[in-house]
């Protein structure tokens, strides 16, 4: 008999991180662990078993399938939103190849299990386009159904990976005979930019916060690669673990969609400049915009609206901007400096 278990690529990434720490830490379930690098030594105490391959080796994913029965997938594993648009083939294949393996994966599952597999899939604002300022600064806090047209790779890849989920989950094999449970029980959050208090992001376009924050943690200069003005929603890691928690255990019935807008807060580049300068002395960051990251920035709205996540399935952050530095973000990266670890 195959073993239940709970998988989560990208294991090894930001949400990884936070995501293993805390089911391994609340719940009984054995996960299971798959990234292209080694498994942080420190998350491995939480895991069942942790294996280092591509969500692109089908041989690999095969094998798991024949030792394992995946109750909850989540698929974090991704190429993010800068990397993608230096090698949008490779993140084409990443993003969207090892997402289809995977959710291919979860709907053969659900045919010999008689289960439908849960699959939790982490999308982005980058899913949205705004064509210029004008229209980003009228768009206000954007719904999940205006403006899906990404300008980035990684943008592309997420809207129609969301497209995908929605097919595996309510028309997979429509045309087979109609007995049997079928498809994968897709859910969908966009999340805006997040903020960790434990990880350094790298390959983001909206890595100009926490890149700023880590900065000046550990007392160095930051030249941000965006405009003093430039807008966008971010959320503290922990609201980002709280709101897949809160969506993988709603009711199936409360979802009225499947891809849903969560957000926490959104200063502007400068306005979080300055409320770093309220918690350190020693804040030297100056805006040096590179012109194409900006104009991705300024493509993704200031804001967006996340009422359908309020009202489906009670979702709500814990942490606004100055809760998120008090209790979470500045005294986490004093813990990691005096142990040692950098910020
Ligand atoms: N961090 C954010 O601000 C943010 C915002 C919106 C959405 N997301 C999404 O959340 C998910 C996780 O993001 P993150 O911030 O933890 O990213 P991350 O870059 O920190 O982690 C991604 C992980 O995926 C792994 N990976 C890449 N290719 C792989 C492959 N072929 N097979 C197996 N593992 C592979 C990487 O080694 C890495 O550990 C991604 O889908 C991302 O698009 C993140």
């Amino acid at each position: 008999m195959r073993e239940p278990v709970l998988l989560v690529t990208g294991a090894n990434g930001e949400i990884g991180h936070g995501l293993i720490e805390r089911i391994g830490r609340d719940r009984r379930e054995k996960i299971v662990a798959l990234d292209l690098t080694p498994l942080d030594p420190r998350l491995a105490e939480f895991c069942h078993e942790s294996l280092v391959g591509s969500i692109l080796d089908e041989a690999l994913l095969d094998r798991l399938v024949s030792r394992y029965e995946f109750r909850t997938i989540f698929h974090l594993a991704a190429l993010l939103s800068t990397r993608a648009e230096f090698s949008p083939r490779a993140a084409h294949d990443v993003n969207v190849s090892g997402t289809l393996n995977l959710l291919q994966m979860a709907a053969d599952q659900t045919e010999w299990s008689g289960r439908r597999v849960k699959f939790l899939f982490p999308s982005s604002i980058a899913v949205y386009g705004l064509p210029d300022l004008e229209e980003k600064a009228r768009a206000d806090r954007v719904r999940e159904k205006s403006w899906n047209l990404p300008t980035t790779m990684y943008g592309c890849n997420k809207i129609y990976c969301e497209q995908l989920g929605r097919y595996y989950c309510s028309y997979y094999k429509q045309l087979g005979a109609a007995d049997g449970v079928r498809g994968v029980d897709f859910r969908a959050l966009r999340f805006p930019g997040l903020i960790s208090a434990v990880t350094v992001p790298s390959g983001g376009t909206s890595d100009f916060i926490p890149e700023m924050l880590h900065a000046v943690a550990s007392g160095q200069e930051y030249a941000c690669f965006v405009r003093e003005d430039t807008r966008i929603p971010f959320m503290a890691m922990p609201d980002a673990i709280k709101a897949l928690l809160m969506l993988e255990a709603a009711s199936e019935d409360s979802l009225s969609w499947r891809s849903y807008n969560v957000t926490s807060f959104n200063p502007s580049a400068a306005e979080f400049r300055d409320e770093l300068a309220k918690r350190w002395n020693d804040v030297r960051v100056t805006f040096e915009p590179h012109l194409k990251r900006q104009s991705i920035v300024d493509s993704w709205p200031a804001d967006v609206n996340d009422d359908a996540a309020r009202e489906d399935w009670a979702w709500a952050p814990d942490y606004d901007l100055p809760r998120a530095l008090d209790d979470y973000l500045v005294p986490g990266m004093r813990g990691r400096i005096e142990a040692g670890e950098g910020a």
